[in-house]
């Protein structure tokens, strides 16, 4: 897969392209991406990219040409999924990682607190925001998309697993999980855990998948396809009852 990112600040990018998982994807060359600062394309003096509102206002608005220009140097930039960050997109979501990492080629456009001339939308597909909460620019959005794409690339991360069974498959929030030591200065790992009971395990995992989620999630209850057992075990949680192992 190839991303392009059009950004007034490339070394916020140096961070993530550096590290970890996704520096060993452009290693394994599963992924390339590449980083273009839009202001080397504007035509105007000094490279200035942002000028007057029309209509009037304080601020100043980036201008479309050095980031068109930018988006046309890019090759076959026409077949590419091109979206830009932006408070007012549609809303990010699993479910849109899943789809963009199924692109060849994506390109992500940089939004700018100053504002961006409405005109681009005519040059990208979507309007993407991360979250109900304002960023002084659109990099750390265009960075939570990359990393969120990425590990879901085959080859990406080396445990298949590991994506399978996650927080929003299923419309859930994940269950706890823990290691060693059984006991953390008092806190200790639940026992039906260390029961090796394999039905009990996966019981209680659900419960405990149904309760973060009733906790901090519970709009996506709604969409969740609940079963016979779900449904018993969010009564009790309802009610305030932990989880029961049956014997
Ligand atoms: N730019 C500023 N805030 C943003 C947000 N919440 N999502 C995407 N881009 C942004």
């Amino acid at each position: 897969m190839i991303i392009d990112i059009l950004t007034l600040f490339p070394k916020m990018f140096e961070g993530i392209i550096n590290s970890s998982i996704i520096k060993r994807a452009i290693e394994k060359q599963v992924i390339t991406i590449n980083i273009h600062d839009f202001r080397q394309y504007s035509e105007k003096k000094n490279w200035q990219v942002d000028d007057y509102s029309y209509g009037g206002g304080a601020g100043m608005i980036i201008g479309v040409q050095p980031i068109v220009d930018c988006l046309r140097s890019i090759p076959n930039f026409s077949e590419a999924k091109k979206i830009i960050t932006t408070p007012c997109g549609l809303p990010y979501s699993q479910e849109k990682a899943i789809s963009y990492a199924n692109e060849k080629h994506l390109i992500i456009v940089c939004g700018h607190y100053e504002g961006i001339d409405n005109r681009i939308t005519h040059y990208i597909d979507e309007e993407v925001s991360i979250g109900d909460f304002i960023l002084t620019g659109g990099e750390i959005a265009a960075l939570a998309i990359v990393d969120s794409v990425v590990r879901l690339i085959p080859q990406v991360l080396g445990n298949e697993e590991s994506i399978e069974v996650e927080s929003f498959d299923n419309d859930l929030l994940e269950f706890p999980q823990y290691t060693r030591p059984v006991d953390f200065e008092g806190h200790v790992v639940p026992e039906v855990l260390l029961s090796g009971n394999h039905e009990n395990i996966r019981q209680w995992r659900r419960f405990k998948s149904l309760e973060n989620t009733f906790k901090n999630r519970p709009d996506l209850l709604a969409k969740a396809k609940l079963t016979k057992e779900d449904k018993k075990f969010l009564e009790m949680i309802e009610k305030n009852e932990d989880f029961k192992v049956n014997n």
